[in-house]
């Protein structure tokens, strides 16, 4: 059982001594290790069932602490970690030889993001290095949104998680790169396309898989629960199950069901902010219930409903 609480000067203690800490951010929960120190980054990999090729994103407090770690900052990202850091943006900058190579799985730039969390920021203010989060979750497995996720799966290898209560925005950073001149969207996610666009004009989306992914979030089954997850038209699919007598969870947007005892709507007011707050601990719920099959509608493609929908999707591949 790890501790839960919201002592910095506790976590800042584990870290200091190359464990790892349940840290909150706007997004979802990170399990966070020294960046620096290779042995708390091989035991976030470990500690994840993570494989090594799978490069971590490096958080650290403020813009000017960025510069620490990378060799060169192109005007348009920088224009971006301006205008939304600390926020849900990653940016993927040419490294500098202090990061380790574990970090960067061996590739050339490095993942860096300025998370949105009080508590957060406080730590990593008074840390002398930055952290090294992917999401605390098994490799593959729905992200964490709230303490209580984070302890429920691993739980058990962490000593403390810092409880910064639920995550705002609910869904994974935006990652952008630039190939050349073109600035790539490697994953979509909490900062929506259109505000990336209005400052620095159009990005190319690269969120296909393969068997070797730029960023292997980018893989086709992740954010999945272990039941099966079916996408489509909810009233078909409802009366399908129905027939042929299945237990069956229900995960809609907007729309309630009356008389269906597993279901969750991510939003009432079909918002999708609230939508992508609510989505992963909804799929945690229902992959807990009794259902024997969680059947799920897309969102409108616009705005955020793009990412959610990517998590859909991915949610639904075996
Ligand atoms: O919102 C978030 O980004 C959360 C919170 C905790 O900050 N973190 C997170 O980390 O989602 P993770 O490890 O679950 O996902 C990071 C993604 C992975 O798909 C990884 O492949 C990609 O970022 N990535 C990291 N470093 C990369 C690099 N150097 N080049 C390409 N992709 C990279
Ligand atoms: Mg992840």
């Amino acid at each position: 059982m790890a501790e839960i609480g919201k002592d910095i000067a506790q976590a800042r203690y584990f870290l200091e001594n190359g464990q790892l800490v349940g840290i909150p951010t706007e997004t979802v929960y990170g399990l966070a290790g020294d960046a620096l120190n290779p042995e708390s980054v091989a035991l976030i990999f470990e500690t994840k069932n993570r494989p090594s090729f799978d490069p971590l994103i490096l958080h650290t407090s403020s813009l000017e602490r960025v510069e620490e770690f990378v060799s060169d900052f192109p005007e348009n990202l920088k224009k971006l970690a301006h205008a939304f850091w600390p926020g849900p943006l990653t940016l993927l900058l040419p490294r500098k030889p202090i990061v380790p190579d574990l970090v960067t799985s061996g590739l050339e730039r490095v993942a860096v993001r300025v998370p949105k969390h009080s508590l957060t920021l406080t730590l990593l203010e008074s840390l002398d290095f930055p952290l090294a989060a992917p999401s605390a979750n098994p490799f593959g497995y729905i992200s964490p949104t709230a303490p209580a996720h984070v302890e429920a799966q691993l739980g058990d290898k962490i000593p403390y998680i810092l409880d910064g209560g639920a995550c705002e925005v609910g869904l994974e950073s935006t990652i952008v790169g630039l190939e050349g001149e073109e600035a790539v969207i490697y994953r979509l996610g909490g900062l929506d396309i259109s505000e990336i666009e209005k400052l620095i004009g159009p990005v190319n989306v690269k969120d296909h898989s393969s068997s070797n992914p730029a960023a292997p979030g980018q893989l086709e089954s992740h954010y999945a629960p272990r039941k099966p997850f079916l996408l489509g038209d909810l009233e078909k699919l409802v009366s399908e199950k129905k027939r042929e007598g299945v237990k069956f969870g229900v995960l809609s947007f907007a729309k309630h069901f009356p008389e269906i005892e597993n279901q969750m709507t991510l939003s009432p007011e079909a918002n999708l902010h609230e939508a992508a707050k609510n989505l992963f601990a909804a799929m945690r719920t229902l992959d807990q219930s009794q259902a024997e099959v969680i059947l799920a509608e897309l969102m409108p493609e616009t705005g955020l409903g793009r990412a959610i929908n990517d998590r859909l999707r991915r949610a639904s591949v075996k």
